[in-house]
């Protein structure tokens, strides 16, 4: 199941005001407002925000530099906002920040829709060579457990899995530094290493030298009470 298909299960998009939080490279941007979504795109900076921009095929998706604990948006002007694979880059002292946020700009009847990778799976495995999330994912769950403190109520819980092929080594390099470009020097030192698991890990794709790899997904649906 990808992203969009586990997020279009829980909550309805079209026509709604979105909020992407930690877009990256602005897929589910793209893919929401192809859906009738009034979509923005957050990201923490300039050049983090720059693939999502530059990928944009005239969407009608707005984009802003912001973090997630202090987005750059109206209070009571969301109807879902959206965290995939963010809330464990966001430092732990400030998730609950975050999920406040996330309250302060939903209108009532809102949803905060928190979709976090699992550590489990062959792409966690290979991943966690060059940055181990284990401790920063564990604090994305005990916030998702306060949501309480937030005014966030947890309505529903779901699992899926996502399955990550990439074409070579360079591809995954591309994708796992595009998160964080300081990932860079771990990822060229360890290289050798990466490659053999890279070959090992996961099974082959529909192309010469792609690998797909299993990358469980936990998602919370909060609602603002
Ligand atoms: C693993 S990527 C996920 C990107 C995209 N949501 C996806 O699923 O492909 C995490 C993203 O969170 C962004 N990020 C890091 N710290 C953040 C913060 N404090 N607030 C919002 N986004 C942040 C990073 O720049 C990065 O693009």
């Amino acid at each position: 199941m990808d992203d969009l298909a586990a997020l279009e299960r829980l909550v309805s998009v079209s026509g709604r005001d979105v909020v992407d939080v930690g877009c990256g490279g602005g897929a589910l941007v793209r893919a929401l407002a192809a859906r009738g979504a009034r979509v923005t795109g957050i990201e923490i900076s300039e050049s983090q925000l720059a693939a999502a921009v530059r990928e944009d095929d005239g969407s009608g998706a707005r984009y802003a530099v912001g973090t997630a604990e202090r987005l750059p948006l109206a209070t009571d002007s969301a109807d879902l906002v959206v965290f995939m694979r963010t809330l464990h880059h966001v430092p732990p002292d400030r998730m609950p920040d975050a999920l406040r946020e996330a309250a302060r700009v939903l209108r009532p009847g809102g949803v905060a829709y928190i979709a976090e990778p699992m550590t489990e799976g062959d792409f966690f495995e290979l991943t966690s060579m060059v940055e181990d999330e284990r401790e920063v994912r564990a604090a994305a769950q005990r916030t998702v457990a306060g949501a309480g403190a937030a005014g966030l109520d947890r309505a529903e819980s779901f699992e899926y899995e996502v399955r990550v092929c990439l074409a070579d080594l360079n591809a995954l390099a591309a994708r796992v530094i595009s998160v964080d470009p300081t990932r860079r020097e771990v990822f060229e030192a360890r290289r050798p290493e990466i490659a053999d698991a890279f070959a090992r890990l996961g099974e082959p794709g529909g192309r010469p030298g792609e690998r797909c790899f299993r990358a469980p997904m936990r998602v919370d649906v909060l609602r603002t009470d």
